[in-house]
């Protein structure tokens, strides 16, 4: 799921610097936005966001990520909710 949907933007392995449109999702669960380090690409409303991505935000981000962050560079919705919750659990084997 994750592979079809999110990883031609974002790796996941841990430490990899590989530039991709996306920052690497290692360890993003429970983690504040915009603090990937090695990613110098994130947008101004994700860096002002303030969010720490948990179960909501994640699933509210991952309905329509756009609409829950006007500004973000990133666009993507996913209507079904079986799915975002397939993800997000992903996420969370991440670290
Ligand atoms: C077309 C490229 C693209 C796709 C596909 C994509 N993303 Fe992203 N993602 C981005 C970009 C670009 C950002 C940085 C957003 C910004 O700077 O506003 C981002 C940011 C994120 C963040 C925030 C990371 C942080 O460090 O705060 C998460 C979480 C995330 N994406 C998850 C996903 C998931 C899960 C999927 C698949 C369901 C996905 N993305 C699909 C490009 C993408």
């Amino acid at each position: 799921m994750f592979i079809k949907n999110c990883a031609t933007c974002h790796s996941v392995q841990k430490g990899d610097k590989t530039l991709r449109a996306g920052p690497n999702l290692w360890g993003v669960f429970g983690r504040k936005a915009a603090a990937q380090k090695d990613y110098t690409m994130y947008s101004e409303a994700i860096k002002k966001s303030g969010l720490i991505w948990n179960d909501q935000n994640l699933d509210k981000w991952l309905t329509n990520s756009g609409g829950f962050m006007p500004g973000t560079n990133m666009y993507y919705m996913q209507a079904d909710a079986s799915v975002r919750k397939t993800i997000i659990d992903y996420l969370k084997t991440l670290k």
